[in-house]
């Protein structure tokens, strides 16, 4: 009886940390952030470089480098930008959930660094992606197959294509400026 209990509870807990930690494989990266259309496609080589450089592709990465210099998840986004616990910080969410396996919100977080700070926030997409060869997403299957099946009505598509291209050039002229 009370080992049945327990082998309940460490199949709980197992479950619940398979659900917290993901490390992508670079397709399946591309893949997440394709489908929810979370970055314009010029420059997804830029954000999966980056990942890649600053956390492996692992959703839970913690680093901490003091008391109040702590970097979390797949973006490494430093502490001033959430709050543990609560939600806070510039991009108003807790920290914790930068480290969970949904990166929707980790990526509109590092989209509002990006706005403010460009790719120069990340010393390591100054030194091993910018100007070097990216990653080449190209190949990987759901660069071609997601935007065709999930390709939404014409006005839409347009809108949608403007929107896009505006976004493009913003962060044409941060590129530039750094
Ligand atoms: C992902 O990061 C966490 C926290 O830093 C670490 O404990 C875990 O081992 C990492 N996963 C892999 C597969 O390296």
């Amino acid at each position: 009886m009370e080992s049945a209990r327990l082998l309940k509870i460490i199949l709980v807990l197992t479950l619940c940390l398979g659900l917290e930690a993901k490390e992508y494989t670079r397709c399946q990266l591309t893949r997440e952030l394709l489908k929810n259309n979370l970055f314009p496609r010029t420059f997804l080589s830029n954000w999966v470089c980056l990942i890649e450089q600053t956390s492996d592709r692992n959703t839970s990465a913690f680093v901490e480098k003091s008391l109040r210099r702590k970097y979390y998840g797949l973006f490494q986004i430093g502490s001033e930008w959430c709050k543990e616990g609560k939600k806070g910080g510039k991009c108003d969410i807790t920290c914790e959930s930068l480290l969970d396996e949904d990166i929707k919100d980790d990526a509109q977080c590092a989209q509002r660094v990006f706005d403010l700070e460009g790719f120069k926030y990340w010393p390591k997409w100054e030194v091993r992606c910018k100007g070097q060869q990216l990653p080449d997403i190209e190949k990987c299957p759901d660069w071609v197959y997601i935007p065709s099946r999930a390709s939404p009505p014409r006005d839409k598509r347009t809108l949608r294509g403007r929107r896009e291209l505006r976004r493009a050039r913003r962060h044409l002229k941060m590129n530039l400026l750094i």
